[in-house]
């Protein structure tokens, strides 16, 4: 029973007691309110009556977000936050972190809730993972809206209560405690230093070898008398990001000014077949044509939006979207997805531009408006293969 209840190491079933002495009871559900509120006979694993952690916190908020949503539709208000939450969250979810709540343009998510040891490098990870996921999103949303769309994180680390809050079929699971209010003081704290993330003193206490830290800044935080350093984070250890995201850091090379990577094997990529490969803030698709291999920046210069999904093909048939893949010409012109402008892939140069209503809106996304500017060449990258390998030139 006390398995099927969750219920905490600490907690005993009555009949589990084995009293030595004598016992005093106190009832603690004395009615109607008391018993919807305690409740366990629901299947939620989240239910928790309210227990002390040491959880790290994280709070991000959109920069400038008031101007920037009184200059779009709501419906672009809601299409922009919906597009970047859904990106955070499965980042959120992936480094084991529990979204607590979403504030408007904030958002607030809980590292820790189940004693994992590695909770405060998660939410680290997590942060900069999130910054790379915006990295990549700024183009769509300056292509798409005319902004300079950015956000800024907070991360603090200490003892907070945990516990289910709101009443029956509401409940959610939340962190309470100062280590929650000074996590929203260290992202506020951002504005003033200029910096996109900020981790407290009590974080970096538990990280601080396995972090990169750029700069640090002492301030004293709204509410709080003394002052406390804060420090920028800017990336993870190389030996700490390839064991935490099991990556493999790639081979480089400088050679004739430019740096090379090196993509994979000759023979992994059979003619007309494809690679996406994945950078921080970037992808890069390559492809195999038939006497030579061709490169280009996942991204479509007319919107930014993705050419290919990086899911694999059987994944992304079961997403059943309505564009699944761009396609390739046998002349090595790429025809993009969207509105299928075509570039040529050896040198990115733009063939036909999208195919577009007069007015210059999509069909079918007319309250988009006029998506018809942006014409720019496709980012292609020089291929070239040595001792077997396919190199990409980068910059
Ligand atoms: S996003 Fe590629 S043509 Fe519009």
């Amino acid at each position: 029973m006390a398995d099927r209840l969750r219920l905490a190491d600490e907690v005993r079933l009555a009949c589990q007691l084995r009293p030595q002495g004598e016992l005093r009871v106190r009832r603690l559900v004395l009615d109607e309110t008391d018993l919807m509120m305690t409740s366990q006979l629901c299947d939620s694993a989240a239910t928790r009556s309210g227990e002390s952690k040491r959880v790290a916190i994280f709070f991000s908020d959109i920069v400038g977000f008031t101007s920037l949503s009184e200059r779009l539709s709501p419906y672009d208000v809601m299409y922009l936050l919906n597009r970047y939450f859904a990106q955070v969250g499965e980042i959120i979810e992936q480094n084991d972190g529990f979204i607590d709540n979403f504030i408007g343009d904030g958002l607030m998510a809980i590292f820790g809730v189940d004693d994992q040891p590695d909770a405060p490098l998660r939410a680290v990870n997590a942060a900069l993972q999130t910054l790379a996921t915006v990295d990549r999103l700024k183009p769509f949303f300056a292509s798409m809206y005319g902004i300079d769309f950015d956000i800024r994180i907070g991360l603090n680390y200490g003892e907070a209560v945990i516990g289910t809050l709101g009443f029956v079929g509401h409940e959610r699971l939340t962190a309470i405690g100062d280590v929650v209010n000074l996590a929203s003081r260290v992202e506020a704290a951002n504005k003033d230093a200029g910096t996109r993330l900020l981790i407290s003193e009590a974080l970096h206490d538990q990280i601080a070898d396995k972090v990169e830290v750029a700069d640090y800044v002492r301030v004293r935080l709204r509410g709080t008398g003394e002052r406390t350093s804060l420090f920028e984070v800017i990336g993870l250890k190389p030996e700490i990001d390839a064991e935490l995201n099991a990556r493999h850091p790639r081979e480089t090379v400088r050679h004739a000014g430019r740096r090379w990577v090196r993509a994979f094997a000759e023979d992994e990529l059979q003619p007309h077949e494809r690679r996406i490969l994945t950078f921080e803030d970037f992808d890069i698709v390559v492809v195999r044509g038939p006497d030579t291999y061709c490169a280009f920046n996942n991204a479509c210069p007319h919107l930014h939006l993705p050419l290919y999904e990086r899911r694999n093909p059987a994944e992304v048939e079961t997403l059943n979207l309505p564009h699944t893949g761009s396609t390739i010409t046998s002349d090595l012109g790429l025809v993009c997805r969207w509105h299928q402008s075509c570039f040529d892939l050896l040198t990115g140069e733009v063939r036909n531009w999208a195919k577009l209503q007069p007015d210059g809106t999509s069909p079918g996304f007319e309250f988009v408006g006029d998506i018809s500017k942006n014409r720019t060449s496709l980012t292609v990258y020089p291929c070239r293969t040595q001792d077997g390998y396919v190199w990409i030139g980068l910059e």
